[in-house]
């Protein structure tokens, strides 16, 4: 059972990696979306039709399901995607809801590229469950392109961090949402700057457990079936751009030994 995988660039991999550690048995077809990265500066228009396109192309490799990987891309278009396909579609919304949930101080950050940080959805989560919290909303426009160019952008990456962690310290937050998937990454170093003051908060297990919900539901006997074969899925690594990325999308794999095509594919 294929399960597709789409991000602009790495960051999807990191939910990529939770879905391998958890169901190992699932096919995974990932699609980093290079010709189009970075998803954080388009508009939302564009981002609708791309991820309309993505969906026939997912539909065209016989996935049984779409997980969108990317923050940006869930809160601007899932809802067209959901419309265009008949296939479930699992999102990555920013994970608010555990941060004000586990935030002593009442007071968290939520970190994001400017459309998400910008979006209607983000904003809508938070006002349903922020209570007596205070939230600052951050972005930044840089931050994901230049995790997908590391290690060259080492040390801007770094600069950047440093940035904003500083901003968050001052602003006493203890509680730290990582809302693009790309950050994740990077917890390393936001925590080497954060120390233990602040919790940081990313999206995979969730992300997990609700593509094996989707599945359970659609498909019960076959999914039963598979976890109980024990069998070890095949990843698939696809970018829309070229082959000059692959051997890095591949560091960021945590079982590369399961990676049994690297192609370039035409959307
Ligand atoms: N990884 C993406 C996200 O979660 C998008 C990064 C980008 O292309 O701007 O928002």
């Amino acid at each position: 059972m294929k399960v597709g995988i789409i991000d602009s660039g790495a960051g999807g991999l990191t939910i990529l990696n939770a879905i391998h550690n958890k169901q190992p048995y699932l096919d995974l077809l990932y699609l980093a979306d290079e010709a189009y990265a970075p998803y954080g500066d388009k508009s939302i228009i564009q981002l609708q039709d791309r991820l309309i396109k993505i969906g026939q192309f997912f539909e065209s490799e016989k996935v049984s399901a779409i997980v969108v990987a990317c923050n940006t891309a869930t809160v601007a278009s899932i809802d067209v995607l959901r419309a265009s396909t008949a296939l479930p579609v699992i999102g990555v919304e920013p994970a608010v809801k555990p941060a004000f949930r586990i935030s002593k101080q009442r007071k968290v950050a939520v970190l994001a590229t400017p459309v998400t940080a910008k979006s209607a959805r983000l904003n809508q989560l938070i006002h349903l469950w922020k209570a007596d919290s205070q939230v600052a909303i951050m972005s930044s426009g840089t931050l994901a392109f230049d995790i997908d160019a590391l290690p060259e952008t080492q040390e801007k990456i770094e600069d950047t961090i440093h940035q904003l962690s500083k901003e968050i310290l001052e602003k006493k937050v203890d509680t730290l949402v990582l809302a693009c998937t790309h950050y994740p990454l990077v917890k390393h170093l936001f925590e080497r700057v954060l120390g233990d003051e602040c919790e940081i908060i990313e999206p995979s297990e969730g992300v997990t457990a609700q593509l094996t919900r989707r599945l359970l539901d659609n498909h019960s006997d076959r999914v039963n079936a598979l976890m109980q074969s024990k069998s070890i899925g095949k990843i698939e690594l696809c970018s829309s751009f070229g082959t000059n990325n692959m051997k890095r999308l591949i560091s960021w794999v945590s079982k590369p030994e399961a990676i049994t095509t690297q192609r370039v594919v035409k959307i």
